[in-house]
């Protein structure tokens, strides 16, 4: 039986793990055996050298297997999760989970916080007055039955091991790895009990994965290996080189999604919905295909039940339900200020990144797990890829606690727009 060093040495060279191997490597971890100082060495070796096919499998289901592994199977019906690469101004999520859910598909999601530039549909989500993220595992599986959707955090007993791995590869250089993302993604999503999972793969200057190719290679491997763990899964490509919508920022976020849910909302986000959403209904067998389920999905905006059960999931996790007929009870920031177009021309693309950098320079993220997040920050565009612009037009609006905070912001913002002369 080798030993954790001797795994090292194995990867390091370019060899082959066995199954058991990676799950004594995973156990050890897990349970302290096994220090930080080894386990950044094997996911550098790791990150270098690959993972196989099947080392890609084994990793995730024993990462999966690291902690408590929930049984929905109570619950009636195929029970359908969602999960986004990571984008900004990503707020699918809370527009999908009641849109999904009106049409009788039961959503049980369990959601990270943000880090980084990227946004996290729990600090979304907590920017509505009383939302509780935290819940058992076994609350978590009574409000799906109950009210057919959850959007939880992760308990930390559930795949114990990611939450350990991503906080190495977090400061290891080790985050863009496929295999190492892949065991990251689906084992959470194993654990988290749902049946099928519909995965958003992001590519884009706001995206881990910059190119098409990049994405696609991401998103066969996730779906390769969710279904050799048992699971029915799809997977989408989707723009992230500009922020989708024009939201970016917590509860500035949770309006846009509301808006979503009025049968309103800018066109790339709805679009993004409706794909999304649709498919989430056939792996929740409520649809036979793509088309149909665009129609279930278009007549519960329309006749308000998509509403109807975004009030019920509020009210579920404790959340003031009154936000989503009247979204001005969510936070605002005190101060707010317009970035203006330098000169005649039209928006020719934008660093989705920098505008998430800016919007975390605002207030609306953090940059290390302990940082506040200001809830009311933010920005919202008003001009996306492709619009004219004429030298003075607000291009977007900023929303901040103090002018400090607008300057950082909006130096920030200024740089990830990009202009084409008129
Ligand atoms: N999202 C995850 O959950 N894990 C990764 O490794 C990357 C993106």
């Amino acid at each position: 039986m080798r030993t954790p060093e001797e795994l090292i040495e194995l990867k390091r060279d370019g060899g082959k793990h066995s199954a058991e191997e990676l799950a004594r490597l995973v156990r050890a971890f897990v349970s302290g055996e096994m220090p930080d100082y080894q386990m950044s060495a094997w996911l550098m070796s790791a990150y270098i050298r690959g993972l196989d096919a099947e080392e890609t499998v084994w990793l995730t289901d024993a990462m999966a297997r690291s902690g408590r592994v929930l049984d929905l199977s109570a619950i009636p019906g195929v029970k359908v999760d969602k999960h986004s690469t990571g984008g900004v101004g990503d707020k699918t999520t809370i527009a999908l989970v009641p849109m999904v859910a009106a049409c009788g598909v039961p959503v049980a999601k369990m959601s990270g916080r943000g880090l980084g530039h990227t946004g996290g549909t729990l600090d979304k989500l907590e920017s509505i007055p009383g939302f509780r993220v935290e819940m058992s595992p076994e609350a978590f599986a009574v409000q799906v039955r109950d009210a057919g959707c959850a959007v939880v955090a992760q308990s930390a007993d559930v795949d114990p091991a990611d939450k350990l791995m991503y906080a190495l590869r977090d400061v290891t250089g080790t985050v863009p790895s496929v295999p190492l993302i892949v065991g990251s993604i689906i084992s959470k999503k194993v654990a988290g009990g749902a049946d099928a999972i519909v995965l958003d793969v992001k590519a884009g200057s706001g995206a881990f994965m910059k190119t098409q190719a990049e994405a696609r290679h991401l998103a066969d491997e996730l779906v390769r290996v969710g279904e050799a763990l048992g699971k029915r899964v799809t997977a989408v490509l989707t723009d992230m080189d500009q922020p989708l919508g024009r939201a970016v920022g917590n509860a500035l976020e949770v309006r846009e999604a509301i808006e979503v849910l009025r049968g309103e909302g800018p066109p790339d986000l709805v679009e993004e919905c409706m794909l999304l959403g649709a498919k989430m209904l056939v792996l929740g067998g409520r649809a036979c295909d793509e088309d149909e389920g665009r129609i279930h999905l278009a007549e519960a905006v329309q006749d308000g039940r998509a509403l109807a059960a975004c009030r019920a999931w509020v009210a579920a996790q404790g959340g003031d339900e009154r936000v989503v007929d009247d979204p001005s009870r969510l936070a605002v920031a005190a101060r707010a200020r317009e970035l203006r177009a330098p000169g005649d021309g039209a928006i020719a693309g934008f660093d989705a990144e920098g505008v998430g950098r800016a919007a975390m320079a605002l207030g609306a993220g953090r940059a290390t797990a302990e940082d506040a997040i200001d809830h009311g920050a933010g920005i919202v565009l008003h001009a996306k890829r492709g619009d004219a612009v004429s030298a003075g037009d607000s291009v977007a609006t900023m929303f901040a606690a103090s002018e400090r905070l607008l300057d950082a912001g909006e130096e920030r913002l200024a740089a990830a727009v990009v202009y084409a002369q008129g």
